[in-house]
């Protein structure tokens, strides 16, 4: 069984076809090879770039609050429709929310298609991947366990967001990641996110030719260093908001629950 695991080029994990018992060494029946596992491919690339660059926008997002509380304040009201409609609808928080769940299913549906389907193909990777010591392969490894430690994560903090859209604000957001002790959590899903963000984007420019010069080597060269730069760029911002969130939240505990109301709160798109 061992024998029918390949790799392919990227470091995935496939198996071999059969030959056919009808068609072995005859070449008029050649089975006409499908064109679905290209088609999902495309689809995993397409879900997970949209996935990464909503992450990235919404790690700036998230980081207003380090300009000021009522930067991020007007950045969720903004997401409410706030400043289009006559009041705020938090409902339009949740309708993006479940887009970013339904792609998230998607993207985590599509990959795991290429993990290793038992202890037989899992042991032959690990073997393959200790033997071949290639980069990629083993990048590829860490995408997966990083990937599999997403679906318990992640599914945490959209399921938060999906059902509680209203409470996003400097004290609410502050209040939940303090008082609610979602920091830990928070802290866990920054690495593991940024982690396989950096390198699944890294992994598509590699798969998809983007970014190709002339000598490979090189081209391979520079996008890990854009690589590494991602990931530490996105960690340290997601840091240091982070802590910002636990200084405001540690500072709000005593009045935990209550909402943030902005100094100018006459105006007629404030939450009433
Ligand atoms: C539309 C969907 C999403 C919304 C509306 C959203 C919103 C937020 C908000 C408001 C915060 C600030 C803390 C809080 O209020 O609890 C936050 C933090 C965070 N979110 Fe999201 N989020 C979404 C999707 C995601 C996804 C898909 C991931 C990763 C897979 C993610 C990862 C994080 C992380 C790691 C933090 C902590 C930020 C930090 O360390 O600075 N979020 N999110």
């Amino acid at each position: 069984m061992s024998s029918l695991i390949k790799t392919n080029a990227s470091g995935e994990l496939g198996l071999q076809a059969m030959p056919h018992p009808q068609t072995h060494g005859t070449a008029q029946t050649k089975p006409r090879k499908s064109r679905w596992p290209a088609r999902l491919d495309v689809l995993q690339s397409a879900t997970g770039l949209i996935l990464a660059v909503f992450l990235m926008a919404h790690m700036f997002f998230v980081s207003t609050i380090l300009i000021s509380q009522q930067a991020f304040y007007t950045v969720a009201r903004f997401f409410e429709g706030a400043y289009f409609f006559a009041r705020p609808y938090p409902a339009l928080v949740s309708c993006v929310v479940a887009v970013v769940i339904a792609l998230f299913i998607g993207h985590a549906g599509l990959a795991m298609r290429k993990f290793p389907a038992g202890f037989r193909q899992f042991n032959a990777f690990c073997r393959h991947k200790n033997r071949f010591h290639h980069s990629d392969t083993s990048l590829w490894w860490i995408q997966a366990w990083t990937g599999f430690a997403l679906f318990f994560m992640a599914t945490i903090h959209l399921y938060d967001m999906l059902t509680q859209p209203a409470l996003i604000g400097p004290f609410e957001s502050a209040d939940r990641v303090w008082s609610g002790n979602m920091w830990p959590l928070y802290l866990a899903l920054l690495f593991a996110v940024e982690l396989h963000g950096g390198i699944g984007l890294y992994r598509l420019a590699i798969k998809w030719g983007w970014l190709e010069g002339s000598d490979p080597q090189r081209s391979r060269r520079r996008l890990a260093i854009v690589r590494y730069s991602f990931s530490a760029f996105f960690v340290t911002l997601g840091l240091v908001t982070l802590l910002t969130y636990i200084d405001l939240g540690r500072a709000h505990a005593d009045h935990a629950g209550e909402r943030y109301i902005p100094p100018q709160s006459i105006s007629s798109v404030d939450r009433r």
